[in-house]
């Protein structure tokens, strides 16, 4: 049995040690705690985990036996967008980790592709061990889950982000640019989205005791996406010091993400006309938006920004 169900997993020593403005609240007071990226490497060195020591046998009983088919169908839904995310955005980090002005920077963005790697595998594994999908390997696993996913995700992952990420590949010395896929990888995609989705789908499996290996492995992979998001905030507040040409960078590509955001959040098996304030798996629309919103307005008083969302 794993610590992770004694205590909520953002208060942990080792989620804090992560600095991410949004598990600390002297951030509300604009307090900065932000470790540097040599820090945030070494952190990661003391945060390796493996995917193999994960055993899915229960889940797969929980699966299979525990809960019911359309609530798997739901289910479905959340986590694909969890897997194709990791693998779009595992894609787009080599031309932004070429772009970085400094080396310890560079360094840390290394470690990160190794991680957004190792977060495919363990998707890949949960699906393949548990028996969720039809399809028999990585890339058709991959498609399948495609389907579930909104017009939004699709706008945000393949225009918003890659359009800026190819950008940078033919110029590298475009730190504008840089700031601003910054801002929707590291912001808006893991800050807002990742982690939103990551705290209710962990808090609905531990109330509802399904999917142990699921929740020890996704509690890896939070922890993390939060040092991830700790760089994001520390190279944005380095750089909108630098100039403000950059901080004008950071508000021009929220402005551009933040409503595909918003669409994400939503997801496309619920009707339009439904409101927001009824419950998913224990969860509303509106409080998820709440929770993102909050998440983010920590992290930009600690970048310097004004929260907008
Ligand atoms: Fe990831
Ligand atoms: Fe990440």
């Amino acid at each position: 049995m794993s610590d992770v169900t004694t205590q909520h997993a953002t208060e942990r020593a080792d989620f804090q040690a992560t600095s991410d403005p949004a598990l600390l609240e002297s951030a509300d007071r604009g307090e900065s705690q932000l470790l540097d990226y040599h820090q945030l490497y070494e952190l990661w060195e003391r945060q390796q985990w493996r995917t193999q020591d994960l055993d899915f046998s229960q889940d797969r009983v929980d699966w299979h036996e525990r809960i019911p088919p359309d609530e798997r169908y739901a289910r479905m839904y959340g986590l694909s967008s969890f897997f194709v995310g990791e693998q779009r955005v595992a894609e787009e980090l080599g031309p932004m980790m070429r772009a970085c002005p400094q080396e310890d920077m560079r360094i840390f963005l290394c470690t990160q592709i190794a991680d957004e790697a190792r977060h495919v595998a363990f998707f890949d594994r949960f699906y393949a061990e548990v028996g969720v999908l039809e399809a028999g390997d990585l890339r058709g696993r991959l498609e399948e889950t495609s389907q579930h996913l909104n017009p939004e995700f699709e706008e945000l992952f393949d225009q918003a982000l890659r359009d800026r990420v190819d950008r940078l590949g033919r110029d590298p010395g475009d730190l504008e640019t840089l700031v601003e896929a910054v801002t929707i990888y590291h912001m808006v995609i893991e800050g807002m989205l990742a982690l939103t989705g990551q705290h209710f789908i962990i808090e609905y499996n531990e109330e509802q005791g399904t999917l142990p290996a699921f929740v020890e492995g996704f509690l890896k992979v939070a922890r993390d996406e939060h040092r991830h998001v700790a760089f994001g905030a520390r190279f944005l507040r380095d750089m909108s010091q630098r100039d403000p040409r950059y901080t004008e960078a950071i508000q021009r590509a929220m402005a551009d993400a933040l409503p595909l955001a918003e669409g994400v959040l939503r997801p496309k098996w619920i009707p339009e006309e439904q409101p927001d304030d009824v419950e998913i798996f224990g969860t509303t629309i509106a409080e998820t938006r709440e929770f993102a919103a909050k998440a983010l307005g920590r992290r930009l008083k600690v970048i310097g920004l004004v929260a907008t969302a």
